[in-house]
């Protein structure tokens, strides 16, 4: 086809943005788009934005400051702003950043074709009385062996740091028959891994034929696809770990053995200063449930450093929960300061502090993930492989921990499920000998 219009898309933040992008190059495919990854060569730029640290947001202004020489050269391009800064500042890009034409939040997507039909500068951040995805169009794109499904969006929890309840919106769930069918079809297609995604995912609470599912009847009706090997989900609130959602982990063997776990800080002041809701002791009695019903599984989480009034004791107690724990991986911020949220009005503790506790904290977990890579050397892994390694020969894939495993199998083929036996722990990543394929 020589009149394809070209789509250049880059999207930063979380999983969720991820989904999304895949979502709008859908839509966009049938206004005749397909997707190419040099940005010269597009007629329209879709930028997928993160909001949740400054950091993420200036991202988006410098890029368009780069864009402004290729629209000069390119006079048609259109430039689309998406995502959740998109959410939150809406016509402010219009005003701050004349190459923009579009700017739609998360709750919109599904007007994006209209949108740039349309052929003027818009902003669109409404949010929409029903289940967005369904007004898009059917997934079509295959990536891969695995994929996320988005259920559930948005929060309610109002974490005094976070900007995702003014982003996402109120919380809302997808209907149980809508994401079955959508999960048959994945599979179809060749999926045979599927993370659930959604900010609270744990919180889902979705329309079914004889009133809401929880997360654990969804994932329990999920593992009985036939075809769909692996399931995850993420990211989950401490506070929405329900019993029946822990037992599933110990009688669903698809349900992967790793979960990400946010705690956020292990001093129960700042928990409460950070409205977690929850204290750090409570927290490590729900991680004794989780490991009682599935011995094995990884935990991960999120840490946020320098939240405001974070003394050194705070930041201990911080380290202490991590020792008692003994997490596979975590990520870790310093503190951001976002507007509109209630901690961005209290006085910030200052940044060498919270850089110095940042580095320590990061080296800490470094070497607990360091511990749980070493601990799988000699044990068996079920690799399901995603790409081929720089290796002649070789494949990669993910255990059923997540961790990346290198895997020399000259006959394997991406999709491949197999059994294997960890043989070295390099700083990011296992290496595995074949045993056996399974599937
Ligand atoms: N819904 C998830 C996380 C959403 S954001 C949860 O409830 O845990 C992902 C992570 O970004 C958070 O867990 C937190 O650790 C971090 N984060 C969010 N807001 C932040 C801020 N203002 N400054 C630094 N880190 C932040
Ligand atoms: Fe943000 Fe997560 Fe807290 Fe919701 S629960 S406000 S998404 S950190
Ligand atoms: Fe970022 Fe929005 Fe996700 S703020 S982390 S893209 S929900």
């Amino acid at each position: 086809m020589t009149d394809a219009k070209k789509l250049f898309v880059k999207t930063y933040g979380c999983q969720m943005n991820v989904y999304d992008s895949e979502r709008m190059v859908e839509a966009l495919a049938a206004s005749g788009y397909v997707t190419t990854d040099q940005v010269e060569d597009a007629d329209m730029v879709l930028l997928n934005t993160c909001h949740i640290r400054e950091k993420a947001s200036e991202k988006l202004y410098s890029d368009l400051g780069r864009l402004r020489g290729l629209k000069a050269a390119r006079p048609g391009l259109k430039v689309g702003v998406a995502g959740c800064v998109a959410q939150a500042e809406g016509e402010e890009i219009l005003r701050r950043s004349p190459v923009v034409d579009l700017v739609v939040g998360p709750q919109a997507y599904h007007r994006l074709p209209a949108m740039v039909e349309a052929g003027e500068r818009l902003v669109d951040t409404e949010f929409p009385v029903e289940d967005k995805f369904s007004l898009l169009p059917k997934r079509t794109a295959m990536r891969g062996p695995a994929a996320f499904l988005t259920v559930q969006e948005g929060c309610d929890k109002f974490c005094a740091f976070c900007v995702v309840p003014y982003t996402r919106g109120a919380e809302t769930s997808r209907p149980v028959a809508r994401l079955l069918d959508e999960a048959r079809g994945l599979v179809a297609q060749g999926v045979r891994e599927i993370t659930l995604l959604g900010q609270n995912v744990n919180a889902y609470h979705g329309a079914g034929p004889d009133g809401a599912w929880g997360l654990a009847r969804l994932v329990r009706e999920l593992a009985g696809i036939d075809g769909l090997r692996r399931l995850r989900y993420t990211t989950s609130h401490p506070n929405d770990m329900e019993d029946d959602l822990i037992a599933a982990h110990g009688d669903l063997p698809a349900l992967m053995p790793y979960l990400h776990l946010p705690v956020q800080s292990g001093s129960d002041r700042i928990l409460k200063a950070m409205n977690r809701r929850h204290s750090a002791d409570q927290y490590l009695r729900l991680v004794g449930r989780i490991r009682a019903a599935r011995p094995d599984i990884l935990l991960s989480s999120d840490f946020i450093v320098g939240f405001p009034g974070e003394t050194e004791a705070d930041f201990q107690a911080t380290l202490d929960l991590i020792r008692a724990v003994g997490f596979g991986q975590a990520f870790s911020f310093k503190y951001s300061a976002r507007p509109g949220t209630p901690a961005a009005e209290k006085a910030p503790v200052p940044a060498e502090i919270a850089d110095a506790r940042l580095r320590d904290l990061q080296a800490l977990i470094t070497a607990q993930q360091h511990s749980a890579q070493e601990a799988m050397v000699g044990r068996e892994a079920e690799v399901l492989y995603e790409k081929p390694g720089r290796l002649p020969g070789q494949m990669v894939g993910k255990s059923g921990h997540l961790h990346a495993v290198h895997v020399q199998d000259p006959e394997g083929r991406i999709g491949d499920l197999v059994r294997a036996r960890v043989s070295a722990s390099s700083s990011n990543s296992l290496a595995a000998r074949l045993l056996s394929r399974i599937a």
